[in-house]
């Protein structure tokens, strides 16, 4: 699929973010039109599947369409819906297939009605030539490189009345200084890097998110600042492998250096990070953790499988003993640290001895929490071609003697806590009972206490009363 770039208006800036700006004007100008043909103003929402990075993404775009002047809606009964895509694995295809034949019948109601595609699945290119055959009544697709030009495709949109697509390979190229909305006041997510250079057999996140690309430091740092001049108190780092963030940079700066940069941020009480790589995490990293006041003592540390055979037709670099060595140095540099995981379950090949190797991993890490994926067949990827795909009743055996165990050692891990005092965020009133507010320990884990809800953004210290399993129930310790 090749980039379109028609000439909507010669009057455009060339230079980002300026040109953007131009288009959210003229857009903006636009709705104001349907706004008064319609005697009511215009609703988006925004749907998001899959990832934080998506979920980051999504804050972007909705950025742009409150500056726009759309209203933004929770519910999908807007005049814009954007779905936000994820393709990592199959179901989260079909989930979205199934919601366009709902929205097909909005859409002939209201000739209002907008609908965009974006994110991940659209990069691919079957995935569009789908849409443009059998969902005609689709108005605009975009990848995952261009979701900052969402205003200026709206645009070419609201001009031309036909299906806008642009979508691009890949890109090297981003924008900074562009609205961004946050979806809580205290916490906010920060991109460090985009993409991912490790092409994994079975992971087709390579291929629709394109090579590894790090922010400059100054950028990141200036956005973090501005972010804790508006209030909030604990970011959270993303990139695909933050691990290898700044090896590309004109001059070069590891992940572990952009910590301590952040650290110094005054106001910024607690940073965390996601995803680290095994083969990159650095003895730098691990020393700066173990001294930081702010970093929270968490690492998640996606292993997918145990065995050495099967990880070496992952691709992933490491050996069943490589991961567990660094996991002891972890463990024994920082204490109180707690891990969390990603696992596989049925890798082509994954023989019942692959399969026990992974058991022996969970079993010897002991992970304060996992996420479990059923491998999933993706077009493109190496691993899609490999013969011997495991049955699916043998996946499913295997999925649920592996939940067993990961639950089992959570709940014990979980247990260990109960009656400490520690640090807590607290983030939300509580959904089920009023009187209760929410907030998150360094480790992630929620606890319920009761309190006033005027304490959200703030870190208070809470008495962990009793363990309910994967949350607590507290009360606020006197300090
Ligand atoms: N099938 C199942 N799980 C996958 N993941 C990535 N690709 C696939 C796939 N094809 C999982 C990995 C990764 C997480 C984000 O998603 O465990 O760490
Ligand atoms: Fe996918 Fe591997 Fe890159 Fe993670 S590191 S995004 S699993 S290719």
């Amino acid at each position: 699929m090749k980039e379109i770039s028609v000439e909507i208006d010669q009057n455009a800036p060339v230079k980002e973010p300026e040109r953007q700006f131009f288009f959210m004007e003229k857009c903006k100008e636009e709705l104001k039109k349907q706004e008064t043909e319609l005697g009511r103003k215009l609703t988006a929402n925004v749907t998001t599947f899959g990832c934080q990075m998506n979920a980051r993404d999504s804050e972007k775009i909705v950025g742009i369409l409150e500056t726009i002047g759309y209203e933004m809606v929770e519910e999908e009964d807007a005049d814009f819906i954007i779905y936000n895509t994820c393709t990592v694995r199959e179901n989260a295809n079909l989930k979205v297939y199934g919601r366009l034949g709902q929205l097909k019948k909005k859409k002939q109601k209201n000739p209002y009605m907008r609908l965009a595609l974006c994110g991940c699945m659209m990069q691919e290119d079957v995935v569009v030539e789908k849409i443009r055959k059998s969902y005609r009544f689709v108005d605009l697709i975009f990848g995952t490189h261009n979701i900052y030009k969402v205003a200026e495709l709206l645009y070419q949109r609201m001009m031309t009345d036909r299906m806008v697509i642009d979508i691009w390979k890949d890109t090297d190229k981003i924008v900074e200084d562009l609205p961004s909305e946050r979806k809580f006041s205290f916490k906010a997510g920060v991109n460090v890097m985009y993409g991912c250079n490790n092409f994994c057999t079975y992971c087709i996140v390579p291929y629709v998110r394109g090579r590894e690309r790090s922010r400059e430091p100054k950028d990141i740092i200036r956005e973090i600042e501005k972010l804790v001049a508006d209030g909030v108190v604990e970011i959270m780092l993303l990139g695909q492998n933050v691990n290898s963030y700044g090896k590309n940079l004109e001059h070069p700066v590891s992940f572990a250096q952009l910590l301590q940069e952040i650290e110094k941020i005054e106001g910024l009480k607690r940073i965390r990070f996601m995803t680290s790589h095994p083969k990159d995490l650095s003895d730098e990293l691990i020393e700066v953790m173990k001294h930081s006041k702010k970093i929270c003592k968490h690492l998640h540390l996606p292993v997918q499988a145990g065995s050495t055979r099967l990880l070496k037709e992952m691709n992933r670099r490491y050996t069943k003993e490589d991961y567990l060595a660094l996991v002891d140095k972890v463990k024994k540099e920082i204490p109180d640290i707690s891990l969390t995981t990603d696992i596989m379950v049925g890798f082509p090949g994954e023989t019942e001895e692959d399969f026990l190797e992974t058991m022996d991993v969970v079993k010897k890490v002991r992970y304060d929490a996992a996420y479990t994926f059923i491998y999933s067949k993706r077009t493109g990827t190496p691993a899609a071609v490999m013969e011997n795909q495991v049955p699916e009743d043998v996946v499913k055996e295997r999925f649920q003697r592996l939940l067993d165990e990961i639950q089992k050692i959570s709940a014990e891990l979980t247990k260990e806590d109960e009656g400490t005092i520690q640090e807590v965020l607290v983030e939300d009133e509580d959904s089920q009972d009023t009187q209760l507010i929410t907030g998150r320990l360094s480790n992630n884990l929620l606890v319920h206490f009761k309190g006033d809800k005027s304490l959200i953004g703030q870190l208070v210290k809470v008495k962990l009363v009793e363990c309910k399993g994967f949350y607590y129930l507290g009360e606020l310790a006197e300090d």
